[in-house]
């Protein structure tokens, strides 16, 4: 996944007021944060997100939908989700217009490429807040790009009416499932010819993901493109025939000893190193951090297949070590 702002490089939070507090379907809300001071905000590019500090220390990952070259506000759209772990509760019942929030600055692993021949873009649900923004930013590019957007019923279709108006409409195609993915888009079909030059983006739901992932497998290394919102809900756990290992976090020189049962991020906290997390199960990419020496195995999912190759980031809050020896730029 390409990065333009690797994230956990920068601790920078910002206050922002919440200016505007919209419906935009039958559970989906979005909220327009402003400089209380009426400045400018941090710029920001397309597949960009936000970490907005909720209560009780509580951090979530939100994408930016409003067009990249605004600078006077950020727009976040969030789900409510009765079965979350809190996050969407909070936002949908405590945040009202002139709350302040604080975020951080806008970090982007979802970045579109420049160049391409074509995009291909396909959102499910709420994971159409990213995949709107890039579609601004094609639109303005002049680029050529088609939008499949799936959701259950007109009802819960967020942004409905602006995607159905200009310049949209002739790009984008609605489906609607009804809740049975059965009856939805028909990705096989849609994904089985790879036009030459096209990038493939997609955001939604992990089933969705995953079929894409699946459809668009002959597809070229580099041309697919996930952004992941929402995971399994648990911290990563241990998986069978896990191996201990050592790790040496070079800047101090501090050399521990990660068990087969636990998490690299867990043994730098209890060692004193503390890395920035939010999900802990390997789709924020909050925790990345640099690889000095070793070989990682990786199992998050915001790393793409060629940064995964390269193994110079590994996300410590999931992924542990194929080498007996891992050494991290801590
Ligand atoms: S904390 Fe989210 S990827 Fe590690």
């Amino acid at each position: 996944m390409a990065s333009d702002q690797t994230s956990g490089s920068t601790n920078a939070r910002l206050k922002l007021r919440v200016a505007e507090v919209r419906e935009e379907a039958s559970g989906i809300r979005s909220f327009t944060l402003v400089d209380p001071a009426g400045g400018s905000v941090p710029p920001f590019t397309a597949g960009a997100h936000l970490l907005v500090d909720l209560e009780n220390g509580l951090q979530r990952h939100y994408s930016l939908c409003n067009d990249p070259v605004e600078t006077h506000r950020y727009v976040i759209a969030v789900l409510r989700e009765p079965n979350g772990r809190g996050g969407s509760s909070f936002m949908h019942d405590k945040v009202r217009e002139g709350v302040e929030l604080t975020v951080s600055e806008p970090r982007n692993n979802f970045a579109l490429v420049d160049g391409a021949k074509s995009y291909l873009m396909i959102a499910g649900g709420i994971g159409i807040t990213p995949i709107l923004a890039m579609c601004r930013a094609l639109n303005r590019r002049g680029a050529d790009y088609r939008l499949h957007y799936c959701s259950r019923t007109v009802e819960t279709t967020a942004f409905r009416a602006e995607l159905g108006g200009e310049p949209f409409a002739p790009r984008v195609g609605f489906h609607h499932d009804g809740g049975d993915p059965a009856k939805g888009i028909d990705l096989r079909a849609l994904l089985e010819t790879v036009p030459p030059g096209t990038h493939l983006y997609c955001c939604g739901p992990n089933g969705l993901m995953k079929a894409v992932e699946q459809a668009a497998a002959h597809w070229p290394t580099g041309t697919v493109h996930f952004e992941f919102f929402s995971g399994t809900g648990e911290p990563a756990q241990p998986h069978p025939g896990d191996q201990p290992f050592e790790l040496v976090a070079a800047k101090s020189g501090k050399v521990m000893q990660v068990p087969a049962n636990r998490t690299i991020l867990s043994v730098l906290e209890e060692n004193g190193i503390h890395v920035d997390s939010v999900c802990q199960e390997g789709i924020c990419a909050t925790c990345l951090t640099g690889v000095i020496e070793g070989v990682p195995d990786h199992r998050d999912l915001v790393l793409d297949a060629q940064e995964k190759a390269q193994n110079k980031l590994i996300a410590v809050c999931c992924s542990r070590s194929k080498t007996s020896r891992l050494v991290l730029d801590l």
